[in-house]
């Protein structure tokens, strides 16, 4: 997948939308992301988008990825392919650590773009963002 193939570009389409509700009120930096999910049974694809929830309580602030995730799961899904991750910054940003653990739950092997507003992005598989990792597998 490349940034400029069409589903990368609707994930992100979808992404900045999603960016416009982030409730970010003490960080003031707004999240947006968006998941590209596979069916188990029949193999169809749908799109899932979160964003960043923050609390007065600061530390319970859920990222746009792991919102995104929850989303996925709710209908339904358990295999994720891609994520795409925007912020409205001349930077991209990546995933933070908690939420490169949750995608690889659900995408060891899907790829990461993160997108900034200037178009640069990164991409990465989550398994290399996630090195020695601790997995469903490692619980036998
Ligand atoms: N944040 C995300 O939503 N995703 C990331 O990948 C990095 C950080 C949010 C959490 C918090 O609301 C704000 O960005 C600043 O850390």
């Amino acid at each position: 997948l490349k940034p400029t193939d069409p589903i990368v570009q609707e994930l992100l389409r979808r992404a900045k939308t999603v960016v416009e509700r982030a409730y970010c009120p003490y960080s003031g930096f707004a999240v947006g992301a968006a998941v590209l999910a596979a069916s188990e049974a029949t193999g169809e694809r749908e799109i899932f988008a979160g964003c960043n929830v923050e609390n007065a309580s600061y530390s319970l602030t859920i990222c746009a990825e792991r919102s995104a995730v929850a989303q996925a799961i709710s209908a339904g899904h358990r295999t994720l392919l891609a994520v795409v991750v925007y912020t409205p910054t001349a930077t991209p940003t990546a995933p933070c650590g908690a939420c490169r653990q949750v995608l690889f739950e659900f995408g060891a092997d899907a790829l990461v773009f993160s997108f900034g507003a200037t178009g640069r992005y990164s991409r990465r598989v989550v398994s290399d963002l996630l090195p020695s990792s601790f997995g469903p597998s490692d619980l036998g």
